[in-house]
């Protein structure tokens, strides 16, 4: 075995070819250019990126983009940084900021845990937001779930004092996993006694609405750095 077969590391993603609709396609393939923002291994200025000094927000695997680009409209004061692997995805992120006309969202197409290792200068973000991580429900996946202390301690090295994560889950175990890895990261501090109310600026989305209508728990868990 090769060494570097040895030290691929464990994806929170399988890279599905994923199929794009042609308004996603159209959308990644002219919007891209305009919002992307290339992978760098080296940490990025992004006041630069967005030209402006505004608070910057972290969007960790923002899917199709619904969450992301409502936030987005809701608060034009702050920017965001919405960081995904699957194309049709950003092609329907991309989509809904040309339709609302947002100029708050810029997207890197890549492994979020590379981009706040190397892309993101400590001390930097007024927030990160972990929506609806994969849950990988079955036991022997777990390793793959996203939020593992390494990753947490990482998201809050690139917070600036007084910056919060926001995770939010409809598995009540990865949930507890979540408020549990959250808690023993002494860089921060739970802003509720354990799980937070949902706040006002995160929207509900369409299925998370259906799955509360069957009778399904969400969870949030809202830290801050010290
Ligand atoms: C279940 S979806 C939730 C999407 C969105 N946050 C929401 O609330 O609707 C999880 C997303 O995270 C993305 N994802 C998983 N691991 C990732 C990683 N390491 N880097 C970037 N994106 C990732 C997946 O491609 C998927 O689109």
């Amino acid at each position: 075995m090769t060494l570097a077969l040895q030290r691929r590391p464990i994806r929170s993603f399988v890279l599905r070819q994923g199929r794009f609709s042609p308004a996603q396609r159209l959308a990644y393939d002219s919007l891209l250019p305009r919002y992307g923002v290339a992978y760098s291994s080296e940490p990025v200025d992004l006041n630069a990126i967005f030209g402006r000094p505004n608070p910057k927000i972290l969007e960790v695997g923002s899917g199709m983009g619904e969450t992301t680009a409502a936030i987005a409209a809701a608060h034009p004061e702050h920017d965001f940084l919405a960081v995904e692997v699957h194309a049709p995805g950003i092609g329907g992120l991309l989509r809904r900021v040309e339709k609302l006309g947002l100029d708050n969202i810029r997207v890197v197409r890549h492994d979020a845990v590379d981009v706040v290792e190397h892309m993101i200068a400590p001390g930097t973000l007024a927030g990160a937001h972990v929506f609806f991580p994969d849950p990988w429900p079955k036991k022997r996946h777990h390793k793959r779930r996203l939020l593992r202390p390494a990753f947490v301690r990482a998201l809050a090295e690139r917070l600036a004092s007084g910056g919060y994560i926001h995770a939010a889950t409809d598995w009540k175990d990865y949930a507890a996993q979540i408020l549990a890895a959250l808690r023993a990261e002494p860089l921060l501090i739970n802003t509720a006694a354990d799980y937070a109310p949902r706040p006002a600026y995160r929207p509900t989305t369409n299925f998370e609405r259906r799955g509360l209508a069957r009778g399904h728990g969400v969870w949030d868990v809202i830290f801050r750095r010290r």
